[in-house]
């Protein structure tokens, strides 16, 4: 049987190994508490439509005004959250240990703005902020763009719900059609005049191969103690690649999230279910001290 909900027996787990290299695998589940909307489960539609599905080079093809809304509305979304204590939990553990990697399939930006080193960070799925072209050939990319709206016709995304309305705003209202936004009113690359499309990676698309090839390198550099698996199922891909490669390393699995399959984990593996806003920056209290008001570390 794993352990589970053992607080005390994590922190003594952490603290017999000062000076061993972590990884963390973080999903959608991080940024939950952000009040970012994970697009999974009950939650998985935006406007009646599946959020898998428009996250498709073919859905862009079909239907490039459509894909662009519901980036821009997470863009804006993204744009007016904050970085949650989760978030800062995982800085501050990256700044204590310089042996720390973080793989997050998040794109929005905030675990960088919860002052996470860049350099023990990894962004899997790209950043909502960046902007490249559709066109193949075209090597245009933009980062760090965080006009909202992006260009005039995507304003309606760019508008939030008050939290005393009684009916969402018409773009998350699915009782009120959607406008058809035509190509031409699009951002355009500045080098070939294609669509400009989000720096983010879509289903059916391969991950960056040059950052793979640096999360491979880190891999390769040693044993690893822990895998945190965080707002993400374990067994779900790619957390379940690179729990394998961490376990072949030696590194016990803690899962941190609103459930824990417990019959995936191996009888010295942690599961912790629930907030990870609330359990990481218990979790990580030997190493990274007590919460101040403001949600960082001593
Ligand atoms: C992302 O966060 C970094 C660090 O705070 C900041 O420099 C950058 O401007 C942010 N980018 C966007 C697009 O918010
Ligand atoms: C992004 O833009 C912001 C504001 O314009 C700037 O402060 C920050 O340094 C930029 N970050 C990067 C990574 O370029
Ligand atoms: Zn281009």
């Amino acid at each position: 049987m794993p352990i589970i909900n053992d607080i005390p027996a994590f922190h003594a787990f952490l603290t017999t190994n000062p000076n061993s290299r972590i990884l963390a695998l973080c999903g959608a589940g991080l940024s939950a508490a952000s009040g970012l909307p994970t697009f999974r489960g009950a939650g998985g539609l935006w406007r009646n439509h599946d959020a898998t599905r428009l996250a498709t080079p073919e859905a862009f093809r079909a239907d490039p005004g459509l894909v662009w809304l519901f980036y821009a509305y997470r863009r804006h979304m993204a744009l007016e959250a904050k970085p949650n204590p989760a978030h800062h939990a995982l800085a501050a553990l990256a700044r204590q240990r310089r042996k720390f990697l973080c793989l997050t399939q998040n794109v929005d930006n905030l675990s960088q703005r919860a002052g996470h080193p860049p350099s023990q960070l990894r962004t899997l799925h790209g950043n909502l902020f960046t902007l490249k072209c559709f066109n193949r050939r075209c090597s245009h990319v933009e980062h760090n763009n965080t006009a909202d709206p992006l260009v005039p016709s995507l304003a309606p995304a760019s508008v939030t719900t008050p939290a005393d309305a009684t009916r969402p705003l018409p773009l998350v209202d699915a009782d009120v059609p959607l406008v058809h936004i035509p190509a031409s009113e699009l951002p355009r690359c500045p080098q070939c005049a294609s669509l400009l499309r989000p720096g983010v990676v879509w289903f059916g698309e391969q991950l960056d191969g040059a950052l793979l090839g640096e999360i491979y390198e880190w891999l390769d550099e040693g044993p690893i103690s822990v895998i945190f698996v965080v707002g993400t199922g374990a067994q779900v891909w790619p957390a379940a690649g690179y729990v394998q490669e961490a376990a072949a390393r030696g590194a016990r699995v803690c899962v941190v999230n609103t459930e824990v399959a417990e019959e995936t984990l191996g009888p010295e593996d942690f599961g912790f279910v629930g907030d990870a806003a609330v359990l990481l920056p218990r979790l990580l209290e030997p190493v990274i001290g007590s919460t101040k008001d403001d949600g960082t570390f001593e």
